[in-house]
């Protein structure tokens, strides 16, 4: 009776596991860049979340393979000059060589679900990047699921791991109304500079087997600005509230930088000292002279330029 009440119990966890893992966002890999889209789909958000969304439609975040564009040309040139070329021992000749682990270089911070794609996605995307296919590269972006979910919880040894079908918000937790999302949840980072310090870099990244550096601009927020008696984060100066309703607001999710004027003119102050006189090199020779002193104060949180 209790082999046959073991057996009972075994054929049952054989049956619930996989469904387990089905469920587990780590686990349960794309196939294709559709497929991918779909997992992390946003478009449901826009119905309840318009003008945040009107935002991050108009982001950098939304085109994150695409950028400024700038980053597609040096996506491109990372596959034919890095990969392909000059990484002899990256194992890539042609791109049916290419798997997660090397677009991951970039694609960790430009698109961090690729972690839930097969090698075939990272293929099929860095077709699109040959191509210079930019359509099929923003099926996929920093979404309002990558920072909303994904990214939310930076210490899952203490804060546990990412709940699936879960928005993670600054500050409610309970039920959401959004059919897809049903849970919502307090994220212990989302108004801490560490969640978008996680890609905003800090140096090198030695996880890599090829170390690469692209951003680094929290390292200066942390080893520069703090120390030196900073006390604004990211969210702060970047995040602004947009007046929707008379008693309504919400943080604008355009994230600005040096491209828009705005942000641009916060970032320098400029002290402008002037002082006449004449000068008397030999008797009765008078040049008229003015000193000028110039004193810029980086009002930024961080070095400007940075990346
Ligand atoms: C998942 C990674 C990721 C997270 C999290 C993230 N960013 Fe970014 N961010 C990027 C990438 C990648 C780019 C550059 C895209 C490009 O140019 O190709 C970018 C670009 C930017 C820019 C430049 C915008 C412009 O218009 O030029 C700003 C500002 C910025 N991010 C601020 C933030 C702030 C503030 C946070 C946290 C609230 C944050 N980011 C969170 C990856 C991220
Ligand atoms: C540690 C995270 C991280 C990694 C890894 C990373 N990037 Fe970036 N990248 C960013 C962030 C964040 C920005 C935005 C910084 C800014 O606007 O100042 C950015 C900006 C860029 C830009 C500048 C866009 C512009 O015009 O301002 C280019 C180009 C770029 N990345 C290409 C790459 C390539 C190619 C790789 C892989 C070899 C890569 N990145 C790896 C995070 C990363
Ligand atoms: C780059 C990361 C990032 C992306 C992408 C992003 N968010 Fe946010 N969002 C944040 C952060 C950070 C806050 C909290 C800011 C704070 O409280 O200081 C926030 C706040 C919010 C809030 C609550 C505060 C408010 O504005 O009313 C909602 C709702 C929200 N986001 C929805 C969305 C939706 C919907 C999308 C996609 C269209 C999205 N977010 C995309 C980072 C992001
Ligand atoms: C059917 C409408 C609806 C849809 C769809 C929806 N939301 Fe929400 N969401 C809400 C409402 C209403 C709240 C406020 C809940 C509260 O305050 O208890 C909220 C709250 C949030 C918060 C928490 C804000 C905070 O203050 O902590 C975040 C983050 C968020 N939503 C993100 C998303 C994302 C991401 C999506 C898409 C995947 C989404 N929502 C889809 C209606 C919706
Ligand atoms: C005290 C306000 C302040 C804080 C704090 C701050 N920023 Fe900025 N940031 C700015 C201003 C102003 C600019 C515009 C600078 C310019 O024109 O280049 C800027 C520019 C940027 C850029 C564009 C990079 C460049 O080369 O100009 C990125 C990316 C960025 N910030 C991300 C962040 C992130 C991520 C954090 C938190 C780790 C952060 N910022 C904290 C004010 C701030």
């Amino acid at each position: 009776m209790r082999v046959l009440k073991w057996l009972l119990l075994v054929s049952f966890l054989a049956v619930l596991a996989p469904a387990i893992l089905v469920h587990g966002q780590e686990t349960k890999k794309a196939g294709t860049i559709d497929e991918l889209a779909r997992m992390y789909d946003s478009s449901s958000c826009k119905a309840c979340h318009l003008k945040i969304y009107e935002t991050w439609e108009k982001s950098i975040h939304s085109q994150s393979l695409v950028g400024t564009p700038r980053t597609l040309a040096t996506l491109k040139n990372f596959i034919t000059d890095a990969l392909m070329g000059e990484w002899k021992y990256s194992g890539v000749k042609k791109v049916e060589d290419i798997k997660v682990e090397h677009m991951a270089t970039c694609f960790s911070c430009h698109l961090p679900q690729i972690k839930n794609a097969t090698d075939k996605v990272a293929q099929d995307l860095a077709k699109a990047i040959l191509a210079g296919d930019k359509d099929t590269l923003n099926k996929v972006s920093i979404n309002c699921v990558v920072c909303h979910n994904n990214k939310a919880i930076t210490h899952k040894w203490v804060d546990g791991e990412i709940q699936p079908k879960t928005v993670y918000g600054a500050l409610v937790a309970g039920v959401h109304p959004g059919k897809k999302n049903p849970g919502i949840k307090k994220s212990p980072v989302m108004d801490q500079a560490i969640l978008c310090g996680q890609c905003h870099g800090l140096g090198p990244n030695f996880e890599f087997h090829q170390p690469t550096q692209c951003a680094t601009l929290y390292g200066s927020y942390l080893h520069a600005y703090i120390p030196s008696g900073g006390n604004k984060n990211c969210q702060e100066c970047h995040m602004a509230d947009i007046k929707i309703g008379r008693n309504l607001a919400v943080k604008d999710h355009l994230i600005p930088a040096y491209r828009d004027k705005a942000q641009a003119a916060k970032a320098v102050e400029l002290v402008v000292e002037t002082r006449s006189y004449q000068f008397l090199p030999k008797a009765g020779d008078w040049v008229p002279t003015a000193e000028l002193t110039v004193k810029m104060f980086n009002k930024a949180g961080h070095r400007i330029p940075d990346g």
